[in-house]
């Protein structure tokens, strides 16, 4: 397994990979790797011939208040589960190589990321699409895959990838939980044993509202408060958002009749977590 850390020398790799006729699949991430991001490994390298990973800590996305500092890095130990699936080359950049001093230019997808985690997060958004058409330069993947535990930021990207012309594929992959039903998280690792056990409410709430939805519940308000009833009966949840949204435009909507995404934002001491289920109606 290659090991890049200059952006020259990494789009020179990629360029002579594509001139071999290789098919390169990236999968982008923060590090302090799990299950969740190895299964889009492993998805990748079942579709291409070049299997890309890059970790990279990006500055741009966090707010100044936010965990950037602390954020988890082993570059070690995430080479090592790397090695497992096998990656063929993992792009690190150190941050003042990805922004040189200076820059002054953004990608930003403006209506999808106004709501949801963008109203509690100004900027975040800015900085994630950012840094992904950046690795899309530097990478020059044929195709990038991301997890739907993220919902906001997967709809953001396919959105940039339309509106800006990439030549990449964006492939969708589903959430990965623990089997307590938590979605695993790097940010997981911050959780204390009693925290840990609340933080459990975020996917008993979506399940709530999925139960509701089986029983032929559609009203996105009803849906939502099926949900928050669970977050809210836990000590030290604090809830930031419970929404029913339109799964693909993410526009608030007044009942499901078309797929539709639960998604869910709490604080659970100093933990900021997210969650999301989509329901799908069955066509009449
Ligand atoms: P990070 O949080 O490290 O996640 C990297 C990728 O793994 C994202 O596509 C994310 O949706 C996916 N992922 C995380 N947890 C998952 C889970 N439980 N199941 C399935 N997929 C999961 O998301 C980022 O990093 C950054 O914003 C990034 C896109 C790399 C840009 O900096």
């Amino acid at each position: 397994m290659k090991i890049i850390e200059s952006p020259a020398e990494m789009q020179r790799f990629a360029e002579t990979a594509r001139l071999r006729g290789e098919k390169i699949a990236l999968v982008p991430t923060m590090g302090y790797l799990h299950e969740g991001h190895l299964s889009l490994m492993r998805e990748g390298r079942r579709r291409a011939s070049v299997l890309a990973a890059s970790v990279f800590v990006n500055p741009t996305q966090f707010g100044p208040r936010e965990d950037l500092a602390s954020y988890p890095r082993d570059l070690q130990r995430d080479c090592r589960l790397m090695e497992t699936v096998p990656v063929d080359v993992v792009f690190a950049p150190r941050p003042e190589s990805m922004y040189l001093a200076g820059a002054q230019t953004w990608v930003e997808v403006t209506e999808l990321t106004r709501g949801l985690c963008g109203a509690a997060r100004p900027g975040h958004f800015r900085g994630v699409t950012t840094v992904v058409a950046k690795l899309f330069n530097i990478v020059k993947p044929h195709l990038a895959l991301f997890g739907a535990k993220d919902y906001q930021q997967l709809c953001a990207i396919r959105q940039m990838v339309r509106d800006l012309n990439f030549d990449v594929e964006i492939v969708p992959m589903p959430t990965v939980r623990e089997d307590d039903g938590l979605a695993m998280s790097s940010r997981n690792t911050y959780l204390s044993p009693a925290e840990r056990t609340a933080a459990l409410s975020l996917s008993r709430g979506l399940e709530a509202a999925r139960r509701a939805f089986v029983r032929g519940e559609r009203s996105s308000t009803v849906l939502a408060a099926a949900a928050r009833r669970e977050l809210e009966r836990e000590q030290g949840v604090g809830v930031e958002y419970v929404e029913v949204r339109d799964a693909i435009s993410l526009q608030e909507i007044a009942a499901v009749s078309a797929p539709a995404v639960v998604a869910v934002a709490a604080r659970v001491g100093g933990t900021r977590l997210i969650d999301n289920i989509v329901l799908e109606p069955v066509p009449k």
